[in-house]
């Protein structure tokens, strides 16, 4: 509903500089995958005043403030827009002409047992960026955070982000977000619990939603169902990642789940690494290769759509010394192009063989999820291509069936255990030494169960 009635709008110094940034850049981007309307430059007012520094008692960065983050905002622009991320701008306490927050959603930046990260949007003119977090609705404590404009159509608007930290795990929070005169109804989420615990918790995972937002709308339900605690995308949420009126979709589907319920995303190469989806997405580390615990789980994540073929040794070290750092007893990959699939025309992804199934084998992971080939598979456990023990070697799961066109599955492969050509999500529950792991249609139906030890 904000994007109206906004012809002619005042930016920040910072924004202009990424604005010509981006205009310079977009040269040398590669075509997308389909159309899209460009969007002509905006016509733009330099107003510094608007940029005033936040009242002491929001400088939350680093500050003494309960719960604020050591951390700044930086806006990522990697792959085809510009390779070096920006600092978001500061907050102040212009509002626009359309404040209410809209869109809004939790993430994880950080440790998910103490940190949580709020994203929301408004009209590209609200500056004010306020969270009030407590454990109750009475919250008790308000931060300040940090904005950005989305991509370079001011219609677009403006990007809000708070991060909190130093949380305690376990716990479920009240919080609201906006400013005074916009705040956001009153949402929940519950820190997870502390790294190694054996605690028993859900998550579920599922991708390539991309065309059918209301495919996706249906897999949240599925999962709010089962009470997950977070939920994994294994790519390709859009068409093209580019195109923000498919980012607006897809969040709208998520309205009633995504404000209280994480969802973390490996990089599709529908999604291009484009601004877009680094902009309205909270990730941990540079939020394309990125590792966190939850619970006694180690999960980890690479992006298999490289910007950069340099890109690929560089996450294969990465993924090397981020399996020997981790003390979890389960470790669990996820990431967009299946090493092992029966699933035509894509089949299994070379480098993903190259670089990184060596790496997960003797890292010790007993479970990868990936999405692409849109199906449901699973394979019988394998180390270097051939069938072990369960405890010897990786499930290869390709959950993809979130909405996009399916493709043949049919190959007959001696190491494929399951196969089902539908829409689909999947379900983990993990307790203790034990993880089942079911997969769903979008009616309830279950279409395979298994049950892995680490
Ligand atoms: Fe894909």
């Amino acid at each position: 509903m904000w994007r109206s009635g906004l012809a002619r709008h005042t930016v920040d110094f910072k924004s202009l500089l990424f604005l010509l940034a981006f205009a310079a850049c977009t040269s040398s981007e590669p075509p997308p995958a389909d159309s899209a309307t460009p969007t002509a430059a905006p016509v733009v007012d330099i107003v510094l005043s608007e940029l005033a520094a936040p009242p002491a008692e929001l400088s939350t960065v680093g500050s003494s403030v309960p719960f604020a983050c050591d951390e700044p905002i930086y806006v990522a622009q990697t792959g085809w827009t510009v390779d070096a991320p920006v600092l978001a701008d500061p907050h102040a306490d212009t509002l626009g002409a359309v404040p209410a927050p809209s869109q809004v959603h939790v993430g994880w930046s950080g440790d998910p047992s103490t940190s949580m990260t709020m994203i929301w949007r408004t009209d590209s003119d609200t500056y004010a960026t306020h969270l009030q977090i407590g454990v109750d609705d009475a919250y008790g404590t308000t931060l300040a955070g940090s904005s950005f404009l989305l991509g370079t159509d001011l219609l677009d608007g403006r990007v809000h982000e708070v991060r909190v930290c130093g949380l305690q795990p376990g716990t479920t929070w009240h919080y609201r977000v906006g400013a005074e005169g916009a705040w956001s109804p009153d949402y929940t989420f519950t820190t997870a619990p502390p790294p190694g615990s054996t605690e028993p918790f859900v998550f579920g995972v599922a991708g390539d939603s991309r065309g059918s937002p209301t495919t996706w709308q249906s897999i949240l339900a599925g999962m709010a169902s089962h009470g997950v605690e977070f939920r994994l995308f294994t790519g390709d949420a859009v068409v093209m990642g580019s195109r923000v009126s498919e980012w607006d979709d897809w969040y709208d589907a998520g309205a009633g789940y995504i404000e209280s319920v994480p969802t973390i995303a490996a990089n599709g190469n529908h999604e291009g690494l484009a601004q877009p989806y680094f902009a309205l997405a909270a990730l941990p580390g540079n939020e394309e290769w990125f590792s966190f615990d939850y619970g006694n789980v180690h999960f980890a994540s690479w992006n298999d759509t490289v910007a950069n073929t340099n890109d690929w040794a560089t996450q294969a070290t990465w993924l090397t010394e981020d399996l020997a750092a981790t003390t979890q007893p389960w470790k669990i990959v996820f990431h967009h192009k299946p090493a092992y699939s029966g699933c035509r025309p894509n089949g299994e992804d070379a480098n993903v063989r190259t670089y990184f199934v060596p790496v997960a084998e003797a890292g010790g992971v007993q479970l990868d999820l990936a999405g692409h080939n849109h199906n449901y598979e699973r394979s019988v456990p394998l180390a270097g291509g051939l069938e072990v023990a369960q405890t010897d070697g990786i499930t290869y799961v390709v959950t993809a069936g979130g909405g996009a066109p399916l493709y043949d599955n049919n190959q007959g492969l001696s190491y494929t255990a399951v196969s089902v050509e539908t829409q689909h999500y999947v379900i983990g529950v993990v307790e203790g030494n034990r993880l089942t792991m079911t997969a769903y249609d979008l009616g309830g139906n279950v279409l395979d169960t298994y049950t892995l030890s680490p």
